[in-house]
């Protein structure tokens, strides 16, 4: 699949350097895309962010593209016009966005080492139907979120790191009848190398929530160079028992390892009353294991007799507390101090984070920012590198195939139309292949390095010239279906001398098929030698073919049936003014 490069993939080359060690620095390719779904435009705009889209055609082939008929709410930090577009996928078990971040850089050396990706859902009731649908979402052959849109915006985001692969591969599927997947929007950034470089590379950071607590307007780019977008707890009343602090320090140096935009540190959230503490406790329906980054920046100048600190305690319960590390916390001036809450186990559905101020401390608690993230379950290799690559050879062949984007097998029970694939939920095979009346003209490739295929289906195509003899080496092979063909010459012996194979090569009319040249073979049926003296056919069955799911499924049981709702019941970001349960 070739996919052209887009003007604005920059690639800034962070320059490597040599340590005095001579250690290999790897280099870093920078990526910032933002791609409008739904828009055919092929010309880039740039909206009031800022932030440069383009059209979605490089990257995807399917679908069909909408325009919303009822227009996107006006939301601070939002581009309203990214969400009157959309791509939606009424076919297909899966439809892939698929993102070659090194295309056109053949330099290996090129790296790109975690990256945020956002995407974005405005139904706007495109299709008439004023009926919001669920579907699934998945990146790199994992689960990523079960899609429930709403009559506003809601976003997902998440953070994972690239292995050697460069492809991010973003997929939606159909969970339900009736419920068409679609999407509005679809941003890549790169990270910084040492951003969230605490949590071990092999796992995903679903974001919940990131809230600027003293600002009253959503924070981005060009801000926040990683584009991350931090949500205000819009305009607070004259009820309110907190406020808005702005720092009263010239400048403000932000040497922690996330970088969060200097606009989240100048401004902080205080309690009114000097005495109070603070309290975040919001809901969260399943058990999850979540990762919090709290980030302070004091907003005055203290003298001798004052002093701020406060203890970060989670859940604040005797039985089942947990005191973050960094306790207590004394918020830098002019400075940044991130806190990390690593590895919460929520299992009631509520919880709290609770900031209270310790006994020397003449100062209420403060906080400037909060993100939190459920940390995923590990990720997955992907579909045996062997399979893609042989596929990738049919897929080149026939230009019927080429519109296949994404992992072939994962997330299960997810596979392409035409594939059907083993148990290994980290990296399966491919077993059976279903290319069967797709009129496919021309010759095979040699795909025999999927060679734990037990199916081959290419009947009633148009495939010509000799059977080629790979298709007799597939050890684990016992159905090959060449019916309704072109193929000519005489079928390889060694298809026609395995006594385990199903084979079945009839309605090829220039197939020669003699008593040497077998083109229709059925184990079952099949009448031992003599010179065996084994005359129980029962002996000559092989094991019964595989009962994966098969092309004939056009949809995917519902709900996401057999998966873990770990990974399934993320929270939705609801595009609206948060009071998200801080209170005081
Ligand atoms: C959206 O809101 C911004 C400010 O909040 C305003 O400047 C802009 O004109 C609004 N756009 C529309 C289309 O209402
Ligand atoms: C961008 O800003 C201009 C002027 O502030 C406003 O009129 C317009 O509606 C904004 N565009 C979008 C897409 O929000
Ligand atoms: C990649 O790095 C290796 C050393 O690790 C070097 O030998 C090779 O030339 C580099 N490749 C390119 C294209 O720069
Ligand atoms: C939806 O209805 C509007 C008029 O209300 C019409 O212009 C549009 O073509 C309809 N779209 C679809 C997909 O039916
Ligand atoms: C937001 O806060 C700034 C000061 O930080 C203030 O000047 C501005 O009026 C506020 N805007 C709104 C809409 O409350
Ligand atoms: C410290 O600052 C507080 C508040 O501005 C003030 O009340 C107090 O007198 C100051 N103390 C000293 C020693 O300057
Ligand atoms: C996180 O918590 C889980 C369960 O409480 C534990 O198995 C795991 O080892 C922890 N991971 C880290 C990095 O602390
Ligand atoms: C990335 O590659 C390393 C080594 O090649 C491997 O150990 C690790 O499991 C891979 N991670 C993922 C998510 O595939
Ligand atoms: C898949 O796994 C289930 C149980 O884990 C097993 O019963 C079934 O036979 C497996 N299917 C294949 C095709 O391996
Ligand atoms: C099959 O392919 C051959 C040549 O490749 C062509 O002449 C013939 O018309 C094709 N038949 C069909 C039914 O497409
Ligand atoms: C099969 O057909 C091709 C042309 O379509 C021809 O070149 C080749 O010789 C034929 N092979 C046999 C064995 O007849
Ligand atoms: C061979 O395949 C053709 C076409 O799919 C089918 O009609 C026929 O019944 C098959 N023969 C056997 C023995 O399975």
């Amino acid at each position: 699949m070739n996919i052209s490069l887009p003007l604005n993939l920059l690639l800034l080359l962070v320059f490597a350097h040599l340590s005095c060690l001579f250690v290999l620095v790897p280099v870093y390719a920078k990526v910032f895309l933002s791609i409008d779904c739904g828009s055919s435009s092929l010309k880039s705009r740039t909206d009031n962010n800022s932030i440069v889209w383009v059209g979605d055609g490089p990257y995807i082939k399917t679908g069909k593209t909408h325009k919303v008929n009822v227009a996107p709410p006006n939301i601070s930090g939002w581009d309203s016009r990214a969400m009157s577009t959309l791509r939606a996928f009424p076919a297909r078990k899966k439809n892939c966005y698929s993102i070659d971040i090194e295309s056109k850089t053949k330099d290996s050396n090129i790296t790109v080492a975690r990256v945020l990706v956002r995407a974005s859902f405005y139904y706007g009731n495109y299709d008439n139907k004023s009926n919001p649908p669920t579907f699934s979402l998945q990146f790199n052959g994992n689960n990523w979120g079960s899609v429930v849109t709403t009559n506003g915006i809601i976003y997902y985001e998440v953070v994972f790191s690239l292995n050697k692969s460069s492809n991010i591969d973003v997929c939606l599927a159909q969970t339900q009848p009736d419920n068409i997947p679609f999407i509005s929007a679809l941003e890549i950034r790169s990270l910084d190398p040492g951003a969230y470089g605490y949590i071990p590379a092999d796992f995903p950071l679903f974001f919940t929530e990131r809230t600027a607590y003293g600002t009253n307007t959503t924070i981005r780019y060009p801000d926040d160079s990683f584009d991350r977008i931090w949500s205000s707890l819009g305009p607070l009343d004259n009820t309110s028992t907190v406020t808005r602090v702005r720092s009263n320090s010239p400048s403000i140096k932000v040497d922690v390892e996330d970088k969060p935009p200097k606009a989240v540190l100048r401004t902080t959230l205080l309690p009114l009353n000097s005495s109070h503490d603070i309290f975040y406790s919001p809901t969260r329906n399943h058990q999850f294991r979540l990762h919090f980054n709290a980030y302070f920046s004091e907003v005055i100048k203290l003298n001798s007799t004052q002093k701020r600190s406060f203890d970060i305690v989670v859940n604040n319960k005797q039985d089942n507390s947990f005191i973050a590390p960094k306790n207590p916390v004394i918020p830098p001036y002019g400075r940044t101090l991130e806190v990390h809450i690593l590895n919460v186990t929520i299992f009631n559905s509520s919880f709290s984070i609770n900031l209270l101020r310790t006994n020397d401390s003449t100062l209420p608690p403060l906080i400037n920012a909060l993100e939190e993230f459920i940390i995923g379950d590990k990720l997955a290799q992907g579909t045996n590198s062997n399979d893609v690559k042989a596929l990738g050879l049919l897929q080149k062949s026939f230009a019927q195939l080429e519109d296949w984007n994404g992992d072939p097998c994962l997330p299960a029970p997810y596979t392409w139309d035409w594939v059907a694939c083993n148990n290994d939920t980290d990296s399966p095979r491919i077993t059976e292949l279903y290319l069967n009346d797709l009129g496919l003209t021309g010759t095979l490739p040699d795909f025999s390095a999927m060679d734990a295929l037990r199916t081959i289906n290419l009947s009633n195509n148009n495939l010509t010239r000799e059977i080629p003899e790979f298709l007799g080496t597939f050890p684990e092979l016992t159905v090959l279906n060449l019916a309704d063909n072109n193929f000519n010459g005489t079928v390889p012996s060694s298809i026609s001398d395995d006594v385990n194979l199903k084979f079945n090569a009839t309605g090829n009319p220039n197939l020669l098929c003699t008593p040497t040249s077998v083109c229709n073979t059925d184990p079952e049926s099949r009448i031992p030698p003599p010179s065996t003296g084994n005359t129980d056919p029962e002996s000559r069955i092989p094991p019964p073919p595989s009962t994966g799911n098969t092309d004939t499924e056009p949809i995917p049981s519902p709900v996401d049936k057999g998966r873990s709702s770990k990974t399934f019941a993320q929270p939705i970001i609801i595009l609206l003014i948060m009071f998200s349960g801080l209170l005081l």
